[in-house]
């Protein structure tokens, strides 16, 4: 009675690991390496050192796994109980087993954990330690609940949700928090470093060529951290060189400066290289998409947008967010001075569209759920926007540039 429960024990267990073996398989062939946020495609020296310490502990696992699995299944099959066998109900005989096989598994079990061990240590010096670090670009990272900010000191000034880096440079980050704890991880390019209250902590990253990337906030830090996203684009010298000059000037006023036709108009010096997208084309989530968004909108409705930038002082935006040059002092909130220029809002949530945008506006809350601008801002300071004021404040915020 006892055997036939048992064996049907195992058999059952047996079809449990085989149908859960396959539905694995299944899963991981459905996988897309690629994605957005893969770790397995990697474009940057640093994800490309995680990425061989990972197969390099994932052969050894494999290794003992298969070893392990074999012997044990070697054992079950040729020393099982037998029906015809005298005996078999009873237990086997006890031994106290064998001191050279005994040795033997803990020495295996040593070494193997010494080929995990000594590449770990190298890639801990090796990830936080900035290679060329006179000429690398600093960039202070603070997280906020929800959504990051990017200080670049070298160049006295700082931007919000997207993170724009020269390629092939080494890029210093320093990672602090005002509140809780946060995660700094772009995939593609290194592993998460954490952002903890009172310390700053230090990593470095490298993109290969230039590109538009992923990130996302990977340490749980309230009701929106799934919502904590944001981008980096990567681009070549001269390029980064261009977009640092004018990030560094106020935001543009649409009263006083010419509408620049193209991408090439505001840029003519610059070489463009062919675009590697992973995007379809002219979607906003692109590099090409980043570039037309630096762009002016050519039909722009000077008196909506002024009417905007009454709005945004008005009802009180300015108190929160800073706009250089049109008199908006903010800290608490993202910087807006190139808003317009960003492909997405709303820490990476959505693309920066005027759809998008007015429905941010007009009920931020469902789209990031528990987001400061409404508790502190909306509902505090009893903010109420009509649809002809969120269609004045998307003219103005995007015309920000
Ligand atoms: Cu910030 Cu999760």
């Amino acid at each position: 009675m006892g055997n036939r429960f048992l064996s049907a024990i195992r058999k059952r267990s047996f079809l449990t690991a085989l149908l859960g073996g396959l539905l694995v398989l299944g899963a991981l062939s459905g996988c897309d390496m690629s994605g957005h946020q893969s770790t397995i495609v990697t474009e940057g020296p640093v994800a490309r050192h995680q990425l061989h310490l990972f197969y390099l502990t994932l052969g050894v696992s494999i290794f003992i796994f298969l070893t392990v699995g074999s012997v044990l299944a070697y054992a079950q099959i040729k020393f099982r109980s037998r029906k015809d066998q005298e005996g078999a109900d009873d237990p086997p005989p006890q031994t106290h087993g064998h001191p050279l096989v005994e040795m033997g598994l803990i020495v295996i079990s040593g070494l193997l954990l010494v080929i995990i061990a000594i590449p770990t240590v190298r890639g801990i010096w090796y990830t936080s330690d900035t290679p060329d670090r006179e000429n690398a670009l600093e960039i202070k990272v603070t997280g906020y609940q929800w959504w990051f900010k990017f200080e670049y000191p070298q160049l006295g000034f700082a931007t919000a949700n997207e993170l724009v880096i020269p390629s092939d440079r080494p890029i210093h980050i320093e990672l602090r928090t005002l509140d809780v704890i946060h995660s700094f991880w772009v995939p593609k390019l290194a592993g998460k470093v954490d952002l903890i209250p009172n310390r700053a902590n230090h990593m470095w990253l490298q993109a290969d060529h230039e590109g538009y990337y992923w990130g996302q906030c990977a340490e749980f830090c309230g009701e929106s951290h799934a919502n904590m996203k944001f981008r980096l684009v990567s681009l070549e010298p001269a390029e980064f060189q261009a977009w640092a000059e004018r990030q560094a000037g106020d935001a543009r006023s649409v009263s006083d400066q010419p509408v620049a036709a193209t991408w090439e108009d505001l840029n003519p010096k610059i070489e463009f290289a062919a675009m590697t997208e992973d995007a379809p084309p002219g979607a906003l989530s692109s590099l090409e998409g980043w570039r037309q968004a630096q762009v002016p909108t050519a039909a722009e409705d000077t008196a909506l947008i002024n009417r905007g930038r009454a709005l945004f002082r008005d009802k009180t935006c300015l108190m929160c967010h800073e706009i250089k040059g049109h008199g908006a002092p903010g800290i608490t909130g993202p910087t807006l001075t190139h808003f317009g220029s960003r492909t997405t809002l709303a820490a990476g949530l959505l693309d920066n569209t005027d759809e998008n945008l007015a429905h941010w506006l007009r009920d931020p809350d469902s789209v990031k759920p528990g987001n400061i601008m409404y508790r502190d801002g909306y509902v505090i300071n009893n903010i109420q926007l009509t649809e002809d004021d969120i269609q004045a404040l998307v003219a103005y915020l995007h015309s920000l540039k």
